[in-house]
């Protein structure tokens, strides 16, 4: 076989390749910085809504009350479904996965949005609020379909994350579900070239259409090694149940190689800017809700990683007790992230879109080269 002598090889899961520019999102993984459009996620966690930050993302630059108000109440007012996507989450077996219904609901929603072929700016803009609206609606009916609970219309006077909340348990948030739904969504909402995000951008590439592009997305987040990773982090804990055990369990994975999940990043090499805001509202939820054991399960695993193996948690691992806390069922937890993240797809893809090239890499051939060709009747197994 003939090499090529000026080719270095794959870089293995693209680490370290930059193959985007963006403003939306800014990751500095040694110091462990996060910016959404300049400013700083501690600012934004601590002072602003989820609304507002999908309006700074989106527009790239902070909104004023006004202009918030309004924002918030178009995008809540697009917030049901066509009727046949309801009657398609009916007819999903109750087994399959919450993530696999939400990504087959959010392609047939293109079949029925009038904007759905148009890639223009104006047309991409009333897809973007009318998709970030109803992908929070899909869950909830999800979840109430099957368990045959009535559907509920979305509360005007709610935003986005309290009305997922209040859809989806038909009881209203409490103040500090809220705050914490509000958190929970700003903070998951962008994240520079993630894997999910890099899928979106490359079906926009092609000049697809938007639901097409997040459909993508939808199907990576969904691994394990992704955002699946927090409905397992809820049932690692589920099943230690005890914080005496946690020491023992830990070291149990460790010993037979296995990943912990919620823990590890390609990027940071220090603590996610983003734990500290999930891991106290984890505290604040748990204890509010009697189940300060869960996280106090939690703490004791984030120790035990850190001193057996030095890794940082990830924004995964408080996320699943924070969600856990709030009554929100592990195998829904991330569909929630696909919610929230949302956002940051469809930043990503309206920067695609407009300073596009195909992206379309190469790759490195490993097999045979000039094989002599063998007629069928030739043929032996
Ligand atoms: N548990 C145990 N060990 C882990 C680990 C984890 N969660 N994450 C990384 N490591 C170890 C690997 O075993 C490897 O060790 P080694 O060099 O001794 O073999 C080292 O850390 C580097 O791991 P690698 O898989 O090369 O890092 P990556 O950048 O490719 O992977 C993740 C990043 C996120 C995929 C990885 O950390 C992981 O699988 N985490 C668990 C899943 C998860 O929480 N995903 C959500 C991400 S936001």
């Amino acid at each position: 076989m003939s090499v090529d002598v000026n080719d270095k090889g794959p870089v293995r899961g693209l680490e370290g390749v930059v193959a985007a520019e963006t403003s939306a999102s800014y990751v500095d993984g040694i110091h462990g910085r996060l910016l959404y459009q300049g400013f700083d996620i501690h600012d934004i966690a601590e002072q602003m809504s989820y609304s507002e930050t999908v309006f700074l993302l989106w527009r790239g630059r902070l909104p004023t009350r006004a202009e918030n108000d309004a924002f918030r109440s178009e995008i809540v007012a697009e917030m049901r479904l066509p009727s046949q996507v309801v009657e398609m989450l009916r007819l999903t077996p109750p087994h399959s996965h919450p993530m696999s219904v939400l990504r087959g609901a959010v392609s047939m929603l293109g079949n029925f949005d009038p904007d759905a072929e148009d890639i223009s700016p104006e047309a991409n803009w009333r897809k973007s609020k009318r998709l970030l609206a109803q992908i929070p609606t899909i869950i909830a009916d999800l979840h109430r379909v099957r368990r045959g609970l009535p559907l509920l219309s979305p509360d005007p006077n709610f935003g986005i994350p309290a009305n997922f909340l209040y859809m989806l348990r038909g009881t209203p948030p409490s103040d500090l579900e809220s705050r914490a739904m509000e958190a929970l969504m700003l903070l998951l909402a962008d994240h520079e070239l993630n894997a999910s995000t890099f899928t979106a951008r490359v079906i926009a590439s092609t000049l697809s259409d938007m639901h097409s592009a997040l459909t993508g997305a939808i199907g990576a987040l969904k691994g394990p090694l992704h955002g699946g990773a927090n409905q397992r982090v809820m049932e690692m804990i589920l099943d230690i149940n005890d914080v005496a055990t946690v020491d023992a369990y830990i070291a149990g994975m460790l010993e037979t190689k296995k990943r912990i999940m919620g823990f590890g990043h390609r990027v940071y090499r220090t603590e996610d800017p983003r734990t500290r805001h999930l891991r106290k509202y984890s505290e604040l939820l748990c204890a509010s809700t009697n189940q300060q054991h869960l996280h106090d399960i939690a703490e004791r695993i984030e120790k035990a990683v850190m001193d057996a193996k030095g890794i940082y948690p990830n924004v995964d691992f408080y996320s699943a007790t924070v969600q856990h806390a709030m009554g929100i069922p592990p195998e829904y937890f991330t569909t929630v992230f696909a919610a929230a993240r949302t956002a940051g797809w469809i930043a990503h893809i309206i920067e695609q879109y407009a300073d596009n090239r195909l992206i379309r890499p190469t790759s490195r051939y490993t097999g045979e080269m000039g094989l002599p060709f063998i007629p069928m009747s030739d043929r032996v197994a």
